[in-house]
């Protein structure tokens, strides 16, 4: 008797995203046989991260259109605002900000570990290791379909990152200098903190490591890809800290920003030493 071929494998893929697997914690929302303080952390983090957010979101894109707050004095550029963009034909409600802000949020949103701690504390997707999430979570399924399917941008957002990036060290350097003289201000050093802690952010990308060291079969097998191997070691070393890099930076760049408006508002002084 003749056997009948396989049917043929569809060409495309289904237009229902698969459903969300069940996982194996506990079920119901905050089910969990744990017995730590899982929550303490996603509390936490929720809440530094929102009030840093909110902060960098009105000032960025509310503070200077709505009540004239300047981001620019004595040679201090906030680092929101760098690489300072102004186009003449934009109308006073729009802040030059929002040019350049774009990239940075674009970063952070689809960071590996941002992802983690977000969908943690905002969605409870899940609460946290081996705790039991919403059973409404299971109608959808996060990262296969829109909007979080855009979350794969991550690597194209890693390289926009290194234009402002570049930027934020020009401004750190140039803030030496102040009417033809050096100075060394507590300014300067927020500004050169501030763009050491990105570059350490955005050198310990996951997406930066493979970039690096993924797609090779063999380290040693040719001068590139030994290169390639030392350069991945590195990165892998800087990658370890990567949550530590992504908490530290987020909290310099609001606090940059905070010390030039006061600066710029006249609530403080910048204490530096002028030769
Ligand atoms: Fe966090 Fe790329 S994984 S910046």
């Amino acid at each position: 008797m003749a056997t009948l071929p396989p049917p043929a494998r569809p060409l495309v893929a289904p237009k229902v995203p698969p459903p969300k697997p069940r996982g194996t914690a506990a079920r119901g929302f905050g089910a969990t046989s744990r017995t730590t303080r899982w929550w303490a952390a996603p509390a936490l983090q929720g809440t530094v991260f929102t009030i840093c957010a909110t902060y960098l979101f009105i000032s960025g894109v509310l503070l200077t259109p709505l009540f004239n707050t300047p981001y620019e004095v004595d040679g201090y550029l906030s680092p929101l605002f760098s690489p300072l963009i102004v186009l003449p034909f934009l109308p006073a409600w729009f802040s030059p900000a929002i040019l350049i802000l774009w990239i940075p949020l674009g970063f952070r949103a689809t960071c590996y570990y941002y992802r983690k701690a977000y969908y943690r504390f905002y969605f409870a997707d899940p609460p946290g290791c081996a705790v039991g999430e919403p059973t409404i979570h299971r109608r959808y399924s996060m990262e296969a379909s829109l909007p979080f399917i855009l979350q794969n941008l991550h690597r194209y957002f890693l390289y926009l990152a290194f234009i402002p990036l570049f930027f934020l060290w020009i401004d750190a350097f140039t803030s030496f200098r102040l009417d033809g003289a050096w100075r060394i201000g507590l300014g300067t050093v927020i500004l050169t903190f501030n763009a050491l802690l990105l570059t350490g952010y955005s050198l310990s990308c996951h997406s930066l490591r493979h970039l690096v060291g993924g797609k090779i079969d063999c380290f040693s097998c040719s001068r590139n890809t030994q290169i390639r191997h030392g350069l991945w070691q590195r990165l892998t070393s800087l990658n370890r800290h990567h949550m530590a890099w992504a908490w530290i930076s987020l909290l310099t760049v609001t606090f940059a920003d905070v010390y030039v408006r006061l600066l710029a508002l006249g609530v403080i002084t910048d204490p530096a030493i002028h030769f």
